[in-house]
């Protein structure tokens, strides 16, 4: 049996060496991982920050007040890029007032924040100084001891930067503290950007609703006051004459308009649309053409070819009030004696006609904004069934607007199942 070796004096020196090195070995990656940990916890408030409903007002605040209490920060700023090659200061916390009421705007060129901006990449800056000697007035109450202005970034896109002033080095907070805020500007290139696209999104729907309502408008009641102050005329003239009968014939005629045009306005008050009468479209462009023969003395004939109607109330609505704006252009503009209107389907492909043997169109029609917006809408309303428009006039041969739409299938099918 070999005797058991005693430990010579220098092993066990060496062996405490090695324990104390794998001692710090094991407390240097504790602290790495405890700010792996750290730097995964910022970036998850920062993201959760980002992520809350709100303006980008509201979006700056909330990450400039996470941020500043996570890293201990004594201020922070976000400043984004102008079209015009400048940065201007957006959002803040801690800066000297007065820096943030006059110096918004600062050329590109001339700062780090402009060279972040423009060129990209972390910067640090010891201090303030260099700052405050280009805008002429401290921008800390007492100067920081790191300046870092880090690129706000949306794909391959620089949209601005966000600035931290410290009371230590970043190089104290850890190694991964540079890749962590690169990062964390990232997240705000993102949230800026949907914040964008969101607040453009809301813009189109808002200017798209009141194309439609002022489009509702022109065809309800900008249509009934131009009807009736030409029965009004019609009305002066008949008692200049003391033509009494007729005149009363005319009165009636215009409580009859005035009833309608109240009517339209409830319809638009309520429910920002127009509606078309409960006995639907076919009965209601009857009442129109039985009106509008009355009211103009032009020979109208109606040839509704429909074998079964499927069109949503929706398309029932376009389609009327197409037809109604092709008659008043008929009555104001066309001098015509005759009109005919068709409405006709094969399966569900709809086709809709309205002819005069009129003047025709002239050229052009310019006006000011609001005029002659007729023939813009009826597109929009045809866009809108989705279908197909076109004009025909020759000068002297008259005029004839067709239009073509599909009823929608399910509609088609279900009325098909029925039938
Ligand atoms: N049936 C038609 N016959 C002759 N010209 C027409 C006819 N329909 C339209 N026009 C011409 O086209 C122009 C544009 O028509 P549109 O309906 O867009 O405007 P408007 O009728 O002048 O004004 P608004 O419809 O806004 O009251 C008219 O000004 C007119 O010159
Ligand atoms: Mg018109």
């Amino acid at each position: 049996m070999s005797k058991p070796t005693s430990p010579q004096p220098g092993a066990k020196a060496d062996d405490a060496a090695s324990i104390a090195r794998a001692g710090s070995r094991a407390q240097t990656q504790a602290v790495r991982l405890a700010r792996k940990t750290q730097s995964l916890d910022i970036l998850y408030e920062i993201a959760t920050s980002l992520n809350q409903p709100g303006s980008l007002e509201q979006l700056f605040d909330g990450f400039l007040d996470t941020f500043i209490e996570l890293i201990d920060a004594r201020a922070a700023s976000v400043r984004l890029a102008t079209a015009d090659g400048q940065t201007r200061l957006v959002a803040s916390r801690g800066l000297v007032p007065e820096v943030v009421e006059s110096d918004r705007v600062m050329p590109a060129a001339r700062c780090p924040c402009g060279l972040a901006a423009t060129a990209g990449g972390l910067r640090i800056q010891s201090g303030t100084a260099p700052c405050a000697a280009l805008i002429g007035r401290p921008m800390l109450e007492r100067d920081c001891t790191e300046f870092v202005v880090v690129p706000v970034q949306y794909q391959d896109r620089i949209l601005g930067v966000y600035n931290l002033f410290l009371d230590r080095p970043l190089e104290a907070m850890g190694e991964d503290m540079r890749d962590l805020l690169i990062s964390v500007g990232r997240h705000l290139g993102l949230a800026i950007e949907k914040a964008r696209l969101e607040g453009e999104a809301r813009r189109l729907a808002i200017i798209e609703e009141r194309n439609i309502i002022g489009n509702e408008l022109h065809d309800s009641l900008a249509q009934s006051l131009i009807g009736m102050r030409l029965q009004l005329k019609i009305l002066s003239e008949s008692l200049a004459r003391k033509d009494f009968s007729a005149a009363q014939y005319e009165a009636n005629a215009l409580r009859r308009a005035m009833t309608r045009a109240n009517a339209d306005l409830r319809d638009l008050l309520t429910n920002y649309r127009l509606k078309i009468d409960e006995s639907g479209l076919v009965q209601t462009v009857a009442n129109l053409v039985e009106r509008f023969g009355r009211e103009t003395g032009i020979a109208v004939f109606f040839q509704n070819e429909c074998q079964a109607f499927a069109l949503t109330p929706a398309q029932e609505i376009q389609v009327y009030y197409i037809i109604q704006e092709a008659l008043a252009n008929v009555r104001k503009h066309s001098s015509a004696r005759n009109v005919r209107i068709m409405l006709n389907n094969e399966g569900d492909l709809y086709t809709v006609l309205i002819e005069d043997d009129g003047l025709g169109m002239a050229e052009s029609a310019d006006g000011m904004p609001g005029e002659h917006a007729g023939l813009a809408i009826m597109r929009e309303r045809t866009e809108r069934l989705p279908g197909q428009f076109v004009i025909e006039s020759e000068p002297g041969e008259g005029t004839r607007i067709v239009l073509i739409f599909n009823a929608p299938p399910l509609a088609a099918a279900a009325t098909a199942a029925r039938g």
